[in-house]
């Protein structure tokens, strides 16, 4: 009898952290490594969400809380879900865990069964589809195409959808390519799912307040009230507030819902850090105006990359609306050879000749179920992006 359970060969370790762990290792042995896999931004939690933190300590609220949130937190969601996207929810319409990845796993293990199949566009952050094979459910992945943007098309959701189809995974803006939905594109997209009442949304809006050139963010619910009752709308701190240390991420969705979602928090990770919980009270509550100061920089830095990675022979890169990534296309790559020889034939070797030649450290578009791709993430300084993108011009100049 093997020891290690079954499940675990489903899935395989996230591998993105898997790039930077490398990226790491590679540094410390002394090697000039940029690692462009980063998902999170180079910047500090502000000083006043810090502030939260420690005067939660000096009140002593060191305790277990409240299993999927504190009041106060329940409510600061509450308010930021009118404030920002005019939705209305109440306390126990809203849980709160440690981290967005754990509220859409505990999401995922308090609704799939074996059989259920869960709608994923492509390219899709890493975790959704092995959190759904954890969750014993299948994952139906659905290729959004380079000439949509790399967005879903409503033709392509209507023909993905089955009887058997029990949630819609939408992202946006996305991880890993930064597409983000208009109102227009959401609304097609909510028509299809109106026609398809057994279909419920989850909808990871970690990238929210990361998009540029004036760009309108939308979440489903607010473009298609009638999707109210089954729509799980997911967000957190981690990006927008620069805390992806802390583990605090929420959602707000149908009471029955988060009751489960509850359930299934309480028998395993229990409240997230009551500390945290008191700063991302404050991070909610708190002044917003920092988050427009990043996001000029991030602008700055995905103009700067895309126009560095099109000047390079071989690559393709869109120009996307939001998140810290762009997704460019390595097909001009694809088939030729690198100086010692070897033929570049996917992705990952792409990936692996730009680590090995120049030490840059990306992630392979396989990784994300879209190929022949790759992910750069621009949350890192721009003089280190810079340096990066000549070093990714260096090695395309050097395939023969
Ligand atoms: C699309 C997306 N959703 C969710 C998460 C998880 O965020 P958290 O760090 O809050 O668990 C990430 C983090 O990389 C992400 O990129």
């Amino acid at each position: 009898m093997p020891f290690l359970a079954s499940r675990l060969d489903r899935i395989k370790p996230s591998p993105t952290l898997a790039v930077t762990q490398k990226a790491r290792e590679l540094k410390a042995a002394g090697r000039d490594v940029i690692g462009l896999g980063a998902g999170e931004p180079d910047f500090d939690t502000p000083d006043n969400i810090k502030a939260a933190a420690v005067e939660a300590i000096r009140r002593g609220e060191t305790k277990y809380t409240d299993v999927d949130g504190t009041p106060a937190l329940k409510q600061a969601v509450v308010a930021k879900f009118r404030r920002e996207n005019g939705l209305s929810y109440t306390p126990d319409q809203v849980t709160v865990g440690s981290g967005g990845k754990q509220v859409i796993y505990n999401a995922m293990m308090a609704t799939l069964d074996p059989g259920d199949e869960v709608i994923i566009p492509a390219p899709y952050w890493v975790s959704y589809p092995d959190m759904v094979l954890l969750a014993d459910g299948r994952p139906v992945s659905v290729a959004c195409r380079e000439n949509s943007r790399f967005k879903l098309r409503p033709e392509a959701l209507e023909a993905a959808i089955t009887a058997k189809t029990k949630w819609l995974i939408l992202n946006s803006p996305s991880n890993p390519t930064g597409a983000a939905y208009t109102f227009a594109e959401m609304k097609a997209l909510t028509d299809v799912l109106m026609r398809h009442p057994q279909v419920r949304v989850l909808t990871d809006d970690m990238y929210e307040h990361l998009v540029y050139d004036g760009f309108r963010f939308v979440t489903p619910v607010e473009v298609e009230p009638g999707l109210y009752d089954r729509t799980l709308t997911m967000n957190g701190v981690s990006k927008a507030y620069c805390m992806t240390g802390w583990r605090i991420g929420y959602a707000a969705g149908p009471k029955d819902l988060i009751k489960a979602i509850a359930k299934v928090q309480s028998q395993s990770t229990s409240n997230p850090s009551s500390i945290s919980q008191a700063a991302a009270v404050e991070a909610l509550n708190g002044p917003q105006d920092f988050i427009a100061a990043h996001n000029a920089v991030f602008k700055e830095r995905r103009d700067l990359v895309v126009e560095m990675l099109n000047a390079a022979p071989g690559l393709a890169c869109h120009r996307p609306e939001g998140a810290f990534y762009v997704y460019p296309s390595c097909a001009g790559a694809i088939g030729r050879k690198t100086p010692q020889g070897k033929t570049i034939a996917s992705d990952d070797d792409f990936v692996t000749y730009l680590l090995d030649a120049e030490g840059v450290a990306a992630v392979q578009g396989s990784a994300f179920g879209l190929s022949p791709f790759f992910r750069v993430s621009y949350a890192t300084a721009t003089e280190l992006l810079r340096e990066a993108c000549a070093r990714i011009q260096r090695a395309c100049a050097a395939l023969a």
